[in-house]
C-alpha cells in the first residue's frame, strides 16, 4: 500500500532520480575511517552539517514559546527552562550545538588548509567555505542577544561598538545593525528576524553550493 502510493507519487514529482543520485554516489573508500583510521579528519564537514540539522530543529521548537520583544524575552526564556516539556534540555542543545559547531568547522578549515585543499579547482569553494564560517558566526553572536539578559545585553553592546571605529561609515553602521544609536527594542527585532530567517535561508543557499562544487570537484586525497 505504502509502496503503491510511494510509486503514485514518484509518477507524479519524479524525486527518485534525483534521490538515486545522493544516496547511490559512492563515497571515496580513501575517506572511510574503517580502511584508515587518519581518515575521520574527512568526517568533520560531515558532523559540522548534522550539528547544523539539530540547531535547525531545536531552533523550530524553541521559537515555539520564545517572544522576540525586550519586555518579554528574557521571562519567555525563563519559561522555556521551567515549564516548557524538555525545554531546559532543547535550550541546553542549542547552546551547546552553537559551540559545537564552531568547534568542527574550525576543525574542517583546518583539514582543508593542512591537506592544501584550498588550491585549484576548489579555490571558489573555499571562499564558499569563508562565507559559511561568516554566517555561523552571525548566528552565534545575534542568537547570543536573545535570551536578553545583562549578559547578553552588554556583550551585545560591546561587540556592536566596534563597528563604530570604521572611519567615516561607523556610525551610520552602528544605527544601521542596532536600529538606532542604542542597544534597545528595535535591536532585538532585528537580530531576531536576521537569526530564524534571514542567516537559515542565507546558510541553506550557500550549504547547497558548497555541496554542489564537491560533487563537482570530488573530495580530494588519497594522502
Ligand atoms: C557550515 C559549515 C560547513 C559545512 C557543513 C561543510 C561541509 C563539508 C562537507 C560535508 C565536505 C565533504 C568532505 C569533508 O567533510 O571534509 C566539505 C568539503 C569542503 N569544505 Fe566544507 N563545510 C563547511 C564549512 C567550510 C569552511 C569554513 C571551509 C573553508 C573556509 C570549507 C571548505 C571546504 C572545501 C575546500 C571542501 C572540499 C574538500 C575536498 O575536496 O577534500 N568548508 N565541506
Amino acid at each position: 500500500m505504502f509502496t503503491r502510493f510511494v510509486r503514485w507519487l514518484d509518477e507524479r514529482m519524479m524525486v527518485s532520480p534525483l534521490w538515486r543520485d545522493i544516496a547511490d554516489h559512492p563515497v571515496p573508500a580513501h575517506t572511510n575511517p574503517s580502511e584508515r583510521v587518519s581518515a575521520f579528519v574527512y568526517c568533520f564537514g560531515g558532523v559540522t552539517f548534522l550539528l547544523i540539522i539539530a540547531q535547525f530543529v531545536t531552533g523550530m521548537f524553541l521559537a515555539m514559546d520564545y517572544v522576540p520583544d525586550i519586555t518579554n524575552a528574557y521571562n519567555s526564556t525563563r519559561y522555556i527552562m521551567d515549564h516548557v516539556l524538555f525545554g531546559k534540555q532543547l535550550l541546553s542543545m542549542h547552546n551547546w550545538g552553537s559551540t559545537l559547531i564552531i568547534i568542527m568547522v574550525t576543525l574542517h578549515m583546518l583539514r582543508i588548509y593542512w591537506m592544501g585543499v584550498y588550491k585549484k579547482p576548489r579555490e571558489l569553494n573555499w571562499l564558499v567555505g569563508v562565507t559559511l564560517l561568516l554566517i555561523i558566526l552571525t548566528f552565534g553572536f545575534t542568537g547570543y542577544l536573545l535570551p536578553w539578559d545583562e549578559k547578553a545585553y552588554f556583550a551585545t553592546q560591546v561587540g556592536v561598538s566596534f563597528v563604530q571605529y570604521v572611519p567615516f561609515i561607523g556610525k551610520a553602521l552602528f544605527n544601521i545593525i542596532a536600529g538606532g544609536n542604542h542597544i534597545g527594542a528595535a535591536t532585538l527585532s532585528r537580530f531576531f528576524a536576521i537569526h530564524v530567517l534571514f542567516l537559515p535561508a542565507l546558510l541553506l543557499s550557500f550549504l547547497g553550493l558548497h555541496f554542489l562544487m564537491i560533487r563537482r570537484n570530488g573530495i580530494t586525497g588519497p594522502y
